[in-house]
């Protein structure tokens, strides 16, 4: 049974009767008119499906909390479908804590991590009764000691750790390999675990986190992931007598972007997390352990798609056709920082045969603005709606405002209906901390 992360496109997605493009119900040429373009657009029913997808595949393991990475994409109407589809919220910031926690999640069900985690974040996780915290390092165990012994509480934690696993992705989204930024080495936990014992007695160590990258295709590699932890849990336990009793394999899960992707399944992952845990917890003599996970992408990177409205183009004498939209790497890096590969249809004309082949240009000030090397499209005109698919995570999230352009708006379709979820940017918000120092007023009279 195939899940929706092996699809390119949101499971709504039809033609409609005017012969254009359809997600969740609406017209997608009809939205780039009302919400103008570029603009995000996120099928609710594919996240909603993808959440139950996870939910149904781990059904058969009686222990398996599951927490969204809200680094892929978060604002608060993310945070309620994915409460309510039963999920915590893996975040890796202050900021990402507090629209979790406005948005009402329910906070112990939620992890904190990250590499450089600052005091007054762990003291806000620590005040929010965050679930879980992933200590990364030696000076954050002692600085949440200290900001768990200030609020009188102990706090339980997770160990992040590399397990030395190199998964074949970008290298710049590898985690688990051993020269990594992130977690202890496995040859450090005994010291962190001693420091634990000796000292910091506000931190209450439960288990052991990794993540070994992102765009994962193999599944053997969570087997092996989950090896890794168990056989260091039970060597904790040989040695310290310490009893963990949850592993946190962090998340990964591919998306197809392509028709050339082929990304497993959830069940496929979840069938190899699972036998994983079940043999080496017998290898290993523990009981067997909670499973956390924490997908990212795959919850919301199939769901999303942008829409762009096609302007300029130019053809090189001799060389390559250029059709720039009106929007790049500012609403999505990825192509340029990762060379990742998207696939985009004509909203307005869907039908038509592709004709010729022409390299999609954003529109920043920067000859690697290149949404699309050479791909073959029917022929674009000024006006028509280009929607390019699998955007929905680290699309968003990792936009910025290159060349003061403001960020798109992003809107959510459900049952014919559509609804803002984030506000486009203006040239007013674009200036709203700009500061003119008060001595230029006397100077210059502004
Ligand atoms: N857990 C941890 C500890 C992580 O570091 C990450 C992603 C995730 C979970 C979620 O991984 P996912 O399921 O989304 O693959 N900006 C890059 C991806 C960076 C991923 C960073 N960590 C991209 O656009 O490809």
């Amino acid at each position: 049974m195939t899940t929706a992360n092996q699809s390119i496109k949101p499971i709504t997605t039809k033609i409609n009767k005017e012969g254009n493009l359809e997600i969740g119900g609406c017209d997608l040429v009809e939205l780039a008119q009302k919400y103008g373009t570029p603009l995000y657009v996120f099928d609710e029913a594919t996240i909603r499906t993808i959440a139950k997808e996870y939910k149904k595949a781990f059904e058969k393991y009686p222990k398996v909390s599951m927490l969204y990475a809200s680094k892929a994409f978060m604002t608060k109407a993310i945070v309620r479908i994915l409460d309510e589809e039963g999920f915590g919220f893996d975040m890796v910031s202050g900021g990402e804590i507090y629209t979790a926690s406005t948005a009402g999640a329910d906070m112990k069900k939620c992890l904190f991590n990250g590499n450089n985690k600052s005091y007054s974040e762990l003291q806000m996780a620590v005040e929010l009764g965050i679930g879980l915290i992933s200590v990364d390092n030696f000076l954050e165990l002692a600085l949440l000691d200290n900001a768990a012994k200030a609020a009188n509480k102990t706090v339980d934690i997770l160990l992040r750790v590399t397990p030395g696993i190199e998964c074949h992705t970008h290298e710049y989204i590898q985690t688990g390999h051993l020269d990594s930024k992130f977690g202890f080495d496995l040859t450090q936990t005994d010291e962190a675990i001693e420091q634990l014992l000796d000292e910091y007695k506000n931190l209450n160590l439960v288990g052991l986190h990794a993540h070994i990258g992102s765009q994962i295709f193999e599944t053997s590699i969570y087997y092996d992931e989950v090896e890794v932890l168990l056989k260091e849990m039970s060597r904790i336990k040989e040695k310290y007598g310490l009893n963990l009793s949850h592993i946190n394999l962090g998340g990964g899960l591919g998306i197809k972007y392509t028709e050339q992707d082929c990304p497993p399944s959830i069940n496929e992952i979840a069938e190899k997390i699972i036998t994983s845990v079940k043999e080496n917890s017998k290898k290993y003599n523990l009981e067997e352990p909670e499973i956390h996970i924490e997908p990212g992408r795959s919850i919301i990177g199939t769901s999303g798609v942008t829409l762009y409205t096609v302007g300029s183009s130019k053809q090189v004498p001799k060389g390559k056709k250029y059709v720039a939209v009106d929007g790049g790497m500012a609403d999505n890096p990825r192509p340029s920082l990762y060379q990742a590969v998207y696939t985009a249809q004509v909203a307005n004309k869907p039908e038509e045969p592709p004709v010729e082949t022409v390299t999609i240009a954003g529109r920043f000030c920067e000859s690697g603005d290149i949404l699309i090397q050479e791909t073959k499209l029917p022929e674009l005109l000024p006006g028509d709606i280009l929607c390019f698919y699998d955007t929905g995570a680290y699309g968003y999230s990792m936009s910025s405002n290159y060349n003061r352009v403001e960020k798109p708006a992003a809107v959510l379709v459900n049952n014919a209906q559509s609804d803002i979820i984030i506000n486009r940017e203006n040239y007013e918000h674009l200036v709203s901390l700009d500061v003119i120092p008060d001595r230029f007023k006397k100077e210059q009279g502004y």
